[in-house]
């Protein structure tokens, strides 16, 4: 479980990107709801949390991609993988998430750092 923030630091329509391999975006919608999903755009290498947030969807700042942040469904092209979602806690108010363990939908020419499991030797 990832230790993100104080809900109260993080207002209402704003999002934050977090270190993790590869990075998260929190947001936190203006009805006071909390979604992670991978920072990464899966059309090319943006930070969604750059992006326009509207309702449960954000807008990618590159070419105005949407996604849905309940589902990582792409609403707007022109991407067209999903984006991971993580599942996000919030205990005593503050922000966990729990990481997904899926396989990251990451555009091409980027990659994690340290694949997780396997890949031998
Ligand atoms: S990089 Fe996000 S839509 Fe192109």
């Amino acid at each position: 479980m990832l230790s993100v923030c104080p809900l109260s630091s993080l207002a209402r329509g704003d999002a934050l990107r977090v270190q993790a391999d590869p990075p998260i975006a929190v947001f936190h919608t203006e009805d006071g709801e909390v979604f992670a999903i991978d920072d990464t755009c899966t059309h090319q290498d943006a930070s969604l949390a750059d992006g326009w947030l509207e309702g449960c969807e954000v807008e990618c700042p590159l070419h105005a991609s949407r996604f849905d942040l309940r589902t990582g469904r792409v609403d707007a092209p022109p991407a067209k993988r999903p984006v991971r979602t993580h599942r996000v806690l919030v205990e005593d108010g503050h922000i966990f998430v729990e990481l997904s363990t899926d396989e990251p939908n990451l555009p091409p020419g980027v990659s994690v750092t340290s694949p997780r499991a396997g890949g031998g030797a």
